[in-house]
C-alpha cells in the first residue's frame, strides 16, 4: 500500500526549531514500521536521524511517538497503523532533550534509572555450597512484571508528570526500584524506597495511566508505581 510518511525532523546545525517533512512510501501491510523508516533513510534521505538495533523488540532503541502515541518502531505493522493513503507522524519522544530527528538525549532518563540502585544488593556471604541464593517461585513471581523492562522509555515519555517537570523519577525508574524491591533476596529496599519517597519520586505520578499504555512489554506500570506507594504508606513488603 501506499503511504505517507510525515516526520518532524530537526537539524541543530541547521534549524532553529523542529518543522515536519513527509515522504511518501510503498509498505507491505505486514512491515514493521521500522522498515518504512528505513526506506525513507536509505532511498529518499540518508539524512534521516534514528536509533535502531534488534528490529525484534529487544534492545528498546526505537521508541517514538508514532500517531502521537509511543511505539518501538520495530513492533508498529503497518497493517495496524495505516490504510491505503494515510499518513502516519512520527516524533522523537517528548520531555527529553532532542539531539537530531528522532533522537533525543537519554542521560537524564538514565540518571534517575541509576538512582533506584537498579541492581541486586545482598551482602551475606553467599551459601557455603557455592550454589545459588534459592527462591520459591512464588518469590519470583512477585516481581516478575518488572523484569521484562527494556528501558525504552515509552512510559516515562508518556508520562504528563514527566513532561511537566524532567526532575520526576518517572515510571520506567519505578519499575526497575520495585524489581528489587520486591525481591525477596534483595536487602535494599529501604534505601531505593527512601528515594522514592523524595519530592521527585513516586508521589508525582497521578495515576494517568499512559505509560501502562505506551509499554511495549505489556506491563502494568501503574499497578507496580501503585504497589511501591502501598509499601510507602503502609511499611509493609506484601
Ligand atoms: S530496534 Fe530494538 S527494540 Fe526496536
Amino acid at each position: 500500500m501506499n503511504i505517507t510518511l510525515k516526520i518532524k525532523r530537526f537539524n541543530p546545525e541547521l534549524d532553529q526549531q523542529p518543522h515536519w517533512e513527509s515522504y511518501p512510501v510503498e509498505v507491505e501491510p505486514r512491515d514493521q514500521l521500522l522498515d518504512a523508516l528505513h526506506k525513507v533513510k536509505w532511498y529518499q534521505d540518508g539524512t534521516l536521524a534514528l536509533r535502531r538495533s534488534c528490529a525484534h523488540g529487544i534492545c528498546g532503541s526505537d521508541n517514538m511517538r508514532v500517531n502521537g502515541k509511543n511505539r518501538l518502531a520495530c513492533k508498529v505493522l503497518m497493517k495496524d497503523i495505516a490504510h491505503e493513503g494515510d499518513t502516519v507522524t512520527v516524533e522523537p519522544m517528548l520531555g527529553l532533550p532532542l539531539i537530531k530527528d528522532l533522537i533525543v538525549d537519554m542521560e537524564g532518563f538514565f540518571a534517575h534509572y541509576r538512582s533506584v540502585m537498579p541492581f541486586f544488593v545482598n551482602d551475606d556471604p553467599v551459601p557455603a555450597d557455592g550454589r545459588e541464593r534459592l527462591q520459591s517461585p512464588e518469590a519470583r513471581e512477585r516481581f516478575d512484571e518488572g523484569t521484562k523492562c527494556i528501558l525504552c522509555a515509552g512510559c516515562t515519555t508518556s508520562c504528563p508528570s514527566f513532561w511537566a517537570d524532567g526532575q520526576y523519577v518517572g515510571p520506567a525508574a519505578i519499575v526497575q526500584a520495585h524489581r528489587f524491591i520486591f525481591d525477596d533476596r534483595d536487602q535494599a529496599a529501604d534505601k531505593r524506597l527512601e528515594v522514592l519517597n523524595e519530592q521527585f519520586g513516586v508521589w508525582r505520578c497521578r495515576t494517568v495511566f499512559n505509560c501502562t499504555e505506551a509499554c511495549p512489554r505489556d506491563i502494568p506500570v501503574t499497578q507496580l508505581i501503585g504497589e511501591v506507594k502501598k509499601a510507602l504508606a503502609t511499611g509493609r513488603l506484601d
